[in-house]
């Protein structure tokens, strides 16, 4: 089988929506760099998946699996438990702020979003409510399941088939640039307010502290209190989606830890295990579990997965937390963070750039059009920087180790972009095995 062949054999997901121009394959991690299979190495601006946030081949985190995977791999977590499982769901309590305590191990970000709106609707049955609908951003992303796909209303999201419960879409009143005034917070406030006045009591609230996928959004500082006084305010539990945000990628712990607020429920994935093993959370606060467990008690928890809180995966999480705290990732990521944004801040001048934002390491550089996006990615990557582009926006999001220079390295190779100037025509570069086939 040729090699275009085997590439084409392999189904992608979300291709090609999230295809780049430039189609590579990756061979080999080290530390922040990739290399492709014609040996180029690049800064990884992109963590992985936005998962490796503790660099890649980490000796520790290959120590820890490999340990665990002598020892045991993993047993049926419905009948048994396990250490590294145990270990994690405490470590959690105890970083997570007041009385979330009670945390569900799962294998990926869709599955906690899943498992966290399974959780509170039936919260609201054990307390005799009949409370159904949730509230959320429009713009918001949580997930690639049927129900996950359906709380979002992007554009690559939307399909025809029916909601499973009751949904609400906040939009966002500006445009990601302009959602750091006063006059934005207001509105988006307004806005989540007057989703949960209308229509039949909400069950929850969900969203992310930074909209990821839906372009980058860094949302207006004191907006997250203020939701959370709203959820009060109309009895509906505040679920926070820290799938991305979790584990210092945007210079603190956790995304919501910028301002002074305790969700009911928090999900977590990506940075949780660093990327090396399929992992996710559920941490809810006692009190919503104590419902599980009062009268009907065949009610219980009607969730769980065969791999889910997977004893490597656990394992290898427990060390994350080390290494996060040992070398002082979360503090390195809000330092190299707001380089970075100084950095490409000195091309906000370019016809190329629309505007740069970002919060720790979550940087996103708007380009004018889709076609300057494309055209400035490419060039990164030319220049040994990978990122990822997605209509018009491109995400810097390196893992939480990165270095100084390899930040300014990172800025040097847009500013390379920007020098280079508008594309003359649309680009379509083929992919690296059709370079190869082609040299055969
Ligand atoms: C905020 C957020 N929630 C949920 C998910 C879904 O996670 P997964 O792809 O692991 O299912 C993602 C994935 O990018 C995400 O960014």
């Amino acid at each position: 089988m040729s090699d275009t062949t085997r590439a084409s054999v392999l189904w992608r997901p979300w291709t090609p929506i999230t295809q780049q121009a430039q189609s590579l394959r990756i061979v080999e991690a080290l530390g922040n760099r990739v290399r492709d299979e014609d040996g180029k190495w690049y800064i990884d601006a992109i963590s992985g998946v936005l998962n490796a946030s503790c660099g890649h081949a980490h000796p520790r985190l290959i120590e820890a699996a490999t340990r665990q995977m002598g020892k045991l791999v993993h047993y049926d977590p419905m009948v048994t438990t396990h250490d590294p499982a145990e270990t994690l769901a405490t470590r959690l309590a105890d970083i997570l702020p007041g009385e979330l305590n009670e945390t569900v191990l799962l294998n990926s970000g869709s599955e906690a979003t899943e498992a966290a709106m399974r959780i509170a609707l039936q919260y609201w049955r054990n307390c005799g409510e009949d409370r159904n609908r949730v509230v959320t951003f429009e713009a918001g992303y949580h997930g690639s399941t049927f129900l996950c796909q359906k709380l979002s209303g992007l554009p690559f999201t939307v399909s025809e088939w029916p909601e499973p419960f009751p949904i609400d879409r906040v939009p966002l009143p500006a445009p990601a640039s302009g959602m750091q005034t006063q006059e934005a917070a207001d509105a988006l406030v307004a806005g989540f307010e007057q989703a949960l006045r209308s229509g039949p009591p909400a069950a929850a609230v969900i969203v992310e502290p930074l909209l990821g996928l839906g372009g980058c959004v860094v949302l207006p500082s004191g907006f997250l209190s203020r939701l959370r006084a709203l959820c009060d305010e109309y009895g509906a539990l505040l679920i926070l989606d820290e799938v991305f945000c979790g584990f210092g990628r945007t210079g603190r712990m956790f995304g919501f830890e910028h301002e002074t607020v305790t969700p009911d429920l928090v999900t977590m994935s990506k940075g949780i295990s660093g990327g090396y093993l399929p992992l996710a959370a559920v941490t809810a606060t006692s009190a919503i579990k104590q419902s599980f467990l009062s009268e009907p008690l065949v009610q219980g928890l009607r969730y769980g997965h065969t791999t889910g809180g997977h004893a490597v995966a656990a394992a290898v999480a427990n060390t994350v937390l080390d290494v996060i705290a040992e070398e002082r990732l979360v503090e390195n990521s809000a330092t190299q963070g707001r380089r970075l944004l100084d950095g490409l801040g000195q091309f906000t001048d370019s016809p190329l750039v629309a505007g740069v934002r970002g919060l720790g390491l979550v940087v996103a550089l708007e380009a004018t059009s889709v076609e300057a996006g494309e055209a400035i990615a490419e060039t990164m990557a030319d220049e040994g920087v990978m990122a990822r582009h997605e209509r018009g926006v491109i995400r810097i999001a390196p893992p939480l180790t990165i270095s100084a220079q390899e930040t300014d390295q990172i800025a040097q190779a847009v500013g390379v972009a920007i020098g280079r100037g508008a594309p003359a025509a649309p680009l379509r570069r083929s992919s690296s095995a059709e370079r190869r086939e082609r040299t055969e």
